[in-house]
């Protein structure tokens, strides 16, 4: 769709599971011949053939799948505990699975195109992002989520504006952070996106055509926001908030037997393998419904300013070094920054209240904990991590989720001792 702004010579797809790349690539391949026909597509499962001669390198893994994204889910909400994927042991339980896959293609890279750049946004990206600071110092890696600039897109829509003329102030972790203020063309909106926020969450009229939206566990989602901006009414929340801040209501709307896994699977995922299979067999299919939507064009948007110094403003994941004053300069934050062609030049955004900073704080200490316990093999540090995590009530329940994740995620896990 951008190709006149962004033209590329060759898109090559890697996954190590040949049948799944197959499925998927059967669609990528009409979508293409649609918009980029001269575009070479190349699918490979050989990390040397994929990645040599690459300048981007755009990284995304599902380590154990929606199987182990489904345990994750169930075994915590046995305690009745919120069973999530990126938040709370579930959350924990994939980084412990994320970090030896991330690193294992972060090593292949730097083996096979030493100078590109990697654009990670493999999950948990809070804890990977940590885990690559540490092991990489993120030499030419920026870890991103499109949570933020997917929450601007209903900012767009409640305001009735274009969603490139919102400007967002935002600090936090990633899918733990909060909007300082919001301009739209320039102007302060945020006021006026508090009061909306309040009484609606992110859902506005113009917001039900969205096909997020349209997901009632994504509406849901967005809705809740109204019960947090309420109790906390200096700054707009990241959606994902309502895992730490509400967990007791977010365990009570959570279906064990239906679990958001679970509804993936039957739902987005069936979507596409059914699409693929008919694609094969040469009937027509509405490919409409796999274009990109704000996820697609907020990665292209960083890629294209990176490949060319256009200097962008974005949120993104980084360390700290001094961005928000009064936090470790070792804490990896989702922050504003510019994309320049040497990376990302985040903009300081000062001193934090002390709510916000002992929630941070905590956060931030039992995302460490977990990257610190993979690459020690301590068991310690799990369940200290497991212990430090607001959506778990005591070291007792910890210890007890921790064990049977121990047993559910046997050979993907390090050993921990
Ligand atoms: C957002 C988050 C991602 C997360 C996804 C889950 O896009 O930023 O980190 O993976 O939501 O969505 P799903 O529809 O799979 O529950
Ligand atoms: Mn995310």
């Amino acid at each position: 769709v951008q190709k006149d702004r962004f033209k590329l010579n060759e898109l090559v797809l890697y996954d190590n599971n040949a049948e799944r790349q197959e499925a998927v690539g059967v669609i990528v391949r009409h979508v293409v011949e649609m918009f980029d026909p001269e575009l070479k597509l190349t699918l490979t499962t050989d990390p040397e053939v994929a990645m040599a001669d690459a300048d981007f390198i755009f990284a995304q893994m599902r380590v154990g799948l929606y199987a182990m994204r489904e345990q994750d889910e169930k075994i915590p909400l046995k305690y009745g505990v919120v069973g999530q994927e990126t938040c709370g042991p579930g959350g924990m339980a994939y980084g412990l699975r994320s970090i030896p896959g991330v690193f294992q293609v972060i090593d292949d890279v730097r083996k096979y195109a030493p100078e590109a750049w990697i654009i990670n946004y493999s999950n948990p990206a809070a804890i990977v992002a940590e885990a690559t600071r540490r092991k990489y110092n993120n030499y030419k890696i920026l870890n991103i989520c499109d949570m933020p600039v997917e929450i601007e897109a209903r900012m767009a829509e409640i305001l009735g504006c274009e969603l490139d003329d919102i400007e967002v102030d935002y600090f936090g972790l990633n899918h733990f952070g909060w909007y300082t203020s919001v301009r739209c063309k320039g102007v302060d909106v945020t006021d006026k996106l508090k009061e909306h926020v309040r009484k609606y969450g992110y859902i506005s009229e113009a917001s039900l055509n969205d096909a997020l939206v349209k997901d009632p566990d994504w509406a849901h989602t967005f809705k809740n926001a109204a019960t947090i901006s309420t109790l906390f009414q200096d700054y707009l929340p990241n959606t994902y908030y309502q895992y730490y801040l509400l967990p007791d209501a977010c365990v009570e709307y959570m279906d064990i037997n239906n679990t958001r896994g679970m509804q993936v699977v039957n739902g987005r995922e069936k979507r596409i393998f059914d699409a693929s299979a008919a694609l094969k067999r040469g009937e027509k299919v509405d490919l409409t419904q796999f274009y990109v939507g704000v996820h697609g064009r907020f990665i292209v948007d960083v890629v294209k300013s990176l490949a060319k110094d256009l200097r962008h403003r974005q949120l993104v994941i980084v360390p700290n070094n001094g961005a928000i004053e009064n936090l470790s300069d070792d804490a990896t934050v989702e922050i504003p920054a510019y994309i320049t062609d040497r990376g990302a030049e985040p903009v300081r955004v000062g001193k934090i209240p002390r709510f916000y900073k002992g929630l941070i704080e905590q956060q931030d200490a039992c995302e460490g904990l977990v990257v610190e316990a993979v690459i020690e093999g301590s068991y310690q540090k799990a369940l200290e991590a497991f212990t430090l995590n607001r959506t778990i009530p005591s070291a007792r329940v910890a210890k007890e989720v921790l064990d049977d994740m121990i047993e559910a995620n046997k050979g993907y896990w390090p050993e921990l001792k």
